[in-house]
């Protein structure tokens, strides 16, 4: 997104800006999820997920509608907790998602006019230092500044491993441009995420596109990548993309006093620039591949627990072996090897338990190539190097290791 595009620039943004930066955004007054209670067993819900299991759509519903579905169900008698079965279900009320400190106040009381907010996504920085970057980085529209960092939100529900969690990691990218260029861009992005999924191992069939027909009023345009987890029973979402005018800015603009119009030196024009986003919850796309990459495999006498993730995705790339532990030219030839290798790729040594046991640890954890240090090694100079997924194994001279390595198209 950053490295490879000459119209992208990064971003490492605060997480704590000024209050108003998120009441120009909306956020203080709007973003809220609407809130169950159940009275006997005090598990909370959302009332948007509660309908859901109903079959009713309440993507963006009004607390009202909310709650004439709920009262519905309640009188037909169908209205239940998830948890408990109690019937005792409060209506839908509203909660602010969020998260609040005292930073930077010299009291400990929270009040409306000392809270500084937690970011809850990560754009709200990229907004802010929109101006910056057109005056420092002379970057021409359109152009996009991406940055990967935590968001936080009170989340009612924070679930289902870490698909939905209260601090998270956001990769977000605006693209901004002259409005003329939207539905060209907005395709071209669309096109490019998709192909991310696909260059990283999700199989077409476990992606597909939802369309937002709700869409917030500033906003021509909203898709998500949804991906089918297995984990998690069905399709849910990874990644939204969203054309979302030039309300931004524009809103910013306003609450800050700055003009944050664009000059177009060609045309002459100036205007606010309107904005495309990607936006994708890093956590969430790591149990979007493990999820994938999970696979348990019958052998003759055991079940192999094993990561296929794709090569670059793996967190260690090689694992290093003695082929005994308490043979100290072994391990010491090891841990040359090793020592070798750290500098050139995530590498782990292991000499606990057979090597049976150690290839089945790495297994686990999606490690494409062990190698193995045996007494072979002292004579010949070469090694075994075991590849993950064929459970081949090959003997490799160890001044040959980094060549061998390339060849695989390992990447640190
Ligand atoms: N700036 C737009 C925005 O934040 P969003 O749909 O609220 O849009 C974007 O969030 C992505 O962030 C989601 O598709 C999801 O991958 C991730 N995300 C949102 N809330 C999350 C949470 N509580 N835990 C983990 N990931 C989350």
């Amino acid at each position: 997104m950053v490295q490879l595009r000459d119209d992208v620039v990064g971003l490492d943004s605060a997480i704590f800006m000024h209050p108003t930066t998120w009441v120009a955004s909306g956020h203080v007054g709007g973003f809220n999820d609407p809130q169950v209670d159940c009275k006997k067993c005090k598990n909370r819900f959302r009332a948007d997920h509660i309908l859901e299991e109903y079959g009713i759509n309440a993507d963006k519903a009004t607390l009202e509608f909310l709650n004439d579905q709920l009262d519905k169900l309640r009188k037909d008698g169908k209205l239940k907790c998830s948890v408990c079965g109690s019937t005792e279900l409060t209506p839908a009320k509203i909660f602010s998602l969020m998260v609040k400190s005292n930073i930077g106040s010299p009291t400990e009381e929270l009040k409306e006019e000392n809270v500084v907010y937690l970011r809850p996504e990560t754009c709200g920085g990229i907004y802010l230092e929109y101006k910056n970057t057109v005056d420092s980085l002379r970057v021409k529209l359109p152009f996009g500044i991406a940055q990967v960092g935590k968001a936080f939100r009170n989340e009612i529900v924070a679930r289902q491993f870490i698909f939905r969690t209260r601090e998270f990691e956001q990769m977000e990218m605006q693209y901004f441009l002259h409005p003329s260029l939207m539905k060209e861009k907005y395709d071209m992005w669309k096109d490019i995420r998709w192909k991310w999924y696909l260059q990283y191992g999700i199989p077409e069939p476990e992606l597909r596109w939802y369309k937002h027909e709700k869409l917030a009023h500033y906003a021509s345009e909203a898709y998500d990548v949804e991906y089918n987890f297995q984990s998690l029973g069905g399709f849910k979402e990874v990644e939204g993309i969203h054309a979302r005018g030039n309300w931004d800015l524009s809103q910013h603009s306003k609450y800050s006093g700055v003009d944050l119009n664009y000059l177009d030196e060609k045309t002459g024009e100036k205007f606010t620039p309107h904005i495309m986003e990607t936006s994708v919850g890093l956590n969430r796309l790591v149990l979007m591949f493990i999820d994938q990459a999970y696979n348990e495999e019958k052998l003759e006498k055991e079940t192999r627990i094993v990561l296929k993730l794709d090569k670059r995705l793996a967190p260690i790339k090689i694992a290093v072996f003695p082929l005994m532990k308490n043979k100290p030219e072994l391990v010491a030839k090891a841990r040359e090897i090793y020592e070798s290798l750290k500098p050139l790729y995530m590498c782990e040594f292991d000499d606990n338990g057979n090597v049976g046991k150690r290839y089945r640890r790495q297994d686990e954890i999606g490690t494409p190539y062990c190698i193995t240090v045996d007494y072979d090694t002292l004579e010949k100079g070469d090694v075994t190097v075991r590849d993950r997924d064929t459970m081949k194994q090959e003997r490799v001279q160890v001044s040959e290791l980094e060549a061998f390595f390339a060849s695989k198209g390992l990447t640190i």
